[in-house]
Order: C-alpha cells, then sequence, then structure tokens
C-alpha cells in the first residue's frame, strides 16, 4: 500500500503541476507552459523592438501580492493633478511620478499638468486632442496637422479618429521632416498642429524642432501648437547630456508623451503625458460630480497598477540607475555600428539615436533576433533595425555580428 502511494506522488510529481518544459514552475496548462517557454527564449534575442527585457519589478509583485493588493480593485478614473486624489486609487502616486518628470522634460512644476497614460499612442491621442481644442477654442478655425511622413502611424490614426485635416510632409532621406516642405504646404490661414517625430519608428529621426519652429515664426499671425512623439527617446535621453533635446524651455513645445513599457521597462503598456497649464486650462469642460471635479483627460477608468509600477521604478531604479543604462544603450548603438562597419555590413544611425538600420539579412536571422522591417531606395532597399535596449549587451551584439559574418 505504502509502496503504490509513493508511485502516485511521483506520476504526480512528474506530470502533475510542477515542473514545466526548462525546468521552470508549471501553470498546469500546456498551452501556456509552452508559451512561457517561448516567451523567455524570445526575450534574449529580441532586438528589433523599442521594449527594454530587464524588467525591474519583481520585488514590486512580491510585495503586490504578499500584501494581498492583488485583491483589491483600484482606478484612477478622476485627474490625477489634484490635491484631493480618490481613495480608492493610486492618484497621490501618479501625482509624484508626474512631478519627478516634469524638470526633466524642462516643464515648471507650477506650470504643468500630466498623467501616466496607457500608451505612446494615448499620450499622442491627447496631445493631437488637446491641441486641436486649445486652437480651436483659441481662434475658432480648426487646425491643420503637420506630421512628417516617417513618424509613428498612430499620429495619422489619431487624426482619422478624431476627423482632422493632416499634411503629410515629406522627411529627408535620414527622415526628418524637410522644413522647406513645411513651408510650402504651410496654410497660414489656419491654426497649424504640428506633430514632432522625437525618434521617427524605424530610423531614429528626430524632427529639427528648431529650423521647423523658424519656419512657423514667419508667420506671427497663426495659432500654433507643437506635441512632441518622444514614445522611446523621451524614455532615455533626459538621462543624458542630451537632455536639452527633450526639454520644453530649449524645444518650446506645448506637450509631450513617452512609453513607459519601452525605456523604463514597465512590463506592460503604458506612459506619461505632460502639457503646460495654459493647453489644460482651455480645454473642453466636462464637470462631473462623482469624480473629482473637471474631467479633462480622454479616459474616464485609468489604470491605477501602472502609476504604482513607475512610482516603485522611481523608487527602485531612478535618476542614477536610468542614467547608467541610457549611457550604456548609448555605447552599445556605437559599439553595433562600428562592428557593422568592421564586416562592411551596410548600416546608417541618426544622431542622439539608438536604433541602427542596416541592409537586411537572411530571413533566418530577422526571425531569430525578431528585427523589425523596413524598405527604402535610397538606402538599397531592404532594411532591417535593432534597438539597442538595455538587455542588448555587447556580448550579444557579438553573437549577433558572428552570425551574419
Ligand atoms: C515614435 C513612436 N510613436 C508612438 C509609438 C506608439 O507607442 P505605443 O506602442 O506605446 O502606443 C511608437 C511605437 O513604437 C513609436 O515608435
Amino acid at each position: 500500500m505504502k509502496k503504490f502511494f509513493l508511485l502516485v506522488i511521483a506520476v504526480v510529481t512528474l506530470f502533475g503541476c510542477s515542473q514545466g518544459a526548462g525546468g521552470q514552475k508549471s501553470s498546469g496548462y500546456e498551452k501556456l507552459d509552452e508559451w512561457t517557454q517561448i516567451w523567455k527564449t524570445g526575450q534574449q534575442t529580441c532586438f528589433g523592438y523599442p521594449a527594454n527585457q530587464e524588467s525591474a519589478l519583481q520585488d514590486f509583485y512580491e510585495w503586490y501580492v504578499s500584501t494581498g493588493m492583488d485583491r483589491v480593485n483600484l482606478n484612477n478614473a478622476g485627474d490625477p493633478m489634484t490635491d484631493d486624489p480618490w481613495s480608492m486609487s493610486t492618484q497621490a502616486f501618479e501625482k509624484e511620478v508626474i512631478e519627478f518628470f516634469t524638470p526633466l522634460y524642462g516643464f515648471d512644476q507650477n506650470d504643468v499638468w500630466g498623467i501616466v497614460t496607457h500608451s505612446g499612442t494615448d499620450g499622442n491621442n491627447h496631445g493631437i486632442y488637446f491641441g486641436a481644442k486649445y486652437l480651436y477654442n483659441k481662434t475658432g478655425t480648426l487646425p491643420i496637422v503637420y506630421v512628417s511622413d516617417e513618424a509613428h502611424y498612430s499620429n495619422l490614426r489619431l487624426c482619422d479618429l478624431q476627423n482632422l485635416e493632416v499634411k503629410l510632409i515629406k522627411s529627408d532621406p535620414m527622415g526628418r521632416m524637410i522644413p522647406e516642405e513645411l513651408e510650402k504646404a504651410l496654410d497660414p490661414e489656419r491654426p497649424a498642429l504640428m506633430v514632432y517625430a522625437m525618434g521617427s519608428t524605424f530610423k531614429g529621426a528626430i524632427d529639427d524642432m528648431e529650423a521647423l519652429n523658424a519656419v512657423l515664426a514667419k508667420h506671427p499671425e497663426m495659432a500654433v501648437y507643437r506635441h512632441v512623439d518622444a514614445a522611446l527617446f523621451g524614455g532615455y535621453l533626459p538621462f543624458t547630456e542630451h537632455q536639452k533635446m527633450v526639454s520644453r524651455k530649449d524645444q518650446h513645445f506645448e506637450s509631450i508623451a513617452i512609453s513607459g513599457h519601452k525605456f523604463f521597462g514597465i512590463d506592460s503598456p503604458s506612459g506619461l503625458f505632460l502639457c503646460t497649464h495654459k493647453v489644460y486650462d482651455n480645454q473642453n469642460n466636462y464637470n462631473v460630480t462623482y469624480l473629482n471635479g473637471n474631467m479633462k483627460m480622454i479616459n474616464c477608468s485609468r489604470d491605477a497598477v501602472q502609476p504604482l509600477k513607475f512610482w516603485w521604478l522611481i523608487q527602485k531604479v531612478g535618476y542614477a540607475k536610468w542614467s547608467e543604462q541610457a549611457n550604456a544603450m548609448m555605447d552599445c548603438t556605437e559599439y553595433l555600428a562600428q562592428e557593422l562597419e568592421k564586416i562592411s555590413w551596410p548600416c546608417w544611425r541618426n544622431e542622439y539615436s539608438n536604433t541602427v538600420f542596416f541592409k537586411r539579412p537572411a530571413k533566418e536571422i530577422c526571425s531569430k533576433y525578431n528585427l523589425a522591417l523596413g524598405y527604402d531606395e535610397n538606402f538599397g532597399g531592404e532594411l532591417a533595425h535593432i534597438v539597442v535596449m538595455q538587455h542588448v549587451t555587447k556580448a550579444k551584439i557579438d553573437g549577433f555580428i558572428k552570425e551574419l559574418k
């Protein structure tokens, strides 16, 4: 009888819910265990997309579960920038997140409004919506949106959603909006809503805001709003010597959007949106008595956990370690470009960028390294790129180069 019980325990241990493939703890679901393995393997060589694969949230999850927070349903509906946050929200922490980033993007603490968004796209949605309402409320005329043909597609989608007229401005071969093309397209009779790319998605180009602002300044009577789409670059640039590139004090913009899951390594989509008070004050009012006052943001229910993760990372990683990471990324980007050049593999890179684009390698390499694909006749046609995030180390770059050779 005893032998029989021992046998049953051994069988349950072997085939039951303890171990999945590769020695990891089993979920009890075969399909999920298989995918866990695929995700964990893929994470090591995920080079083509701007996600930091070194999330520092393990102790957050331990705290979250051990305190029973996983059984508390919180919601950040409402304005986090008030001094009277709703108790079943994390708005008090969300406000501190905005306050931490306020000087990094060149805003003043007494002239900023912001939220933790659901993604970079959500931040752009707010930028375009706030810009359009600000300009319309100021002039009584709907603006034209000007955006480069290399900017992220979400900006076009959002203009479509918001029924705004768009003029797509040609960019130069490296991906920057061409000031002369903007000048040709400008209609000074209508307000201008500029969407500046602070790191175009494929080539990593930054629109030359100084030159583009100079074009706009030729029409002092024209009302202007500038939103910066800094989904990826807005993460690391504030922690480098190039902080001025994303500073409102130097670049003169009204709002900015950044993704939280890119540089900051939050493990699912999130982001930041910041604008000036003048912009906030010129939005349409929706006074909602059952929430904490005037709702200016687009969403009613908003995630309460992402702001908490952001806050946690500010405490645990913070300015010093983000600076180290940002500088290491810049260094590894340089290394990748040099190593590609050493083997005469055609490659290109914009200034301040952690993205290197190059002649497209064989299909198997593109697939193994999850390379993002592009096409441009100016660079010989078929291209791919690597976005050098925290997990793309020199050792991994060496492995990639070896396979290319
Ligand atoms: C320049 C740029 N803007 C916006 C986005 C969209 O951001 P999200 O994926 O956070 O919605 C991306 C995504 O890669 C991007 O590269």
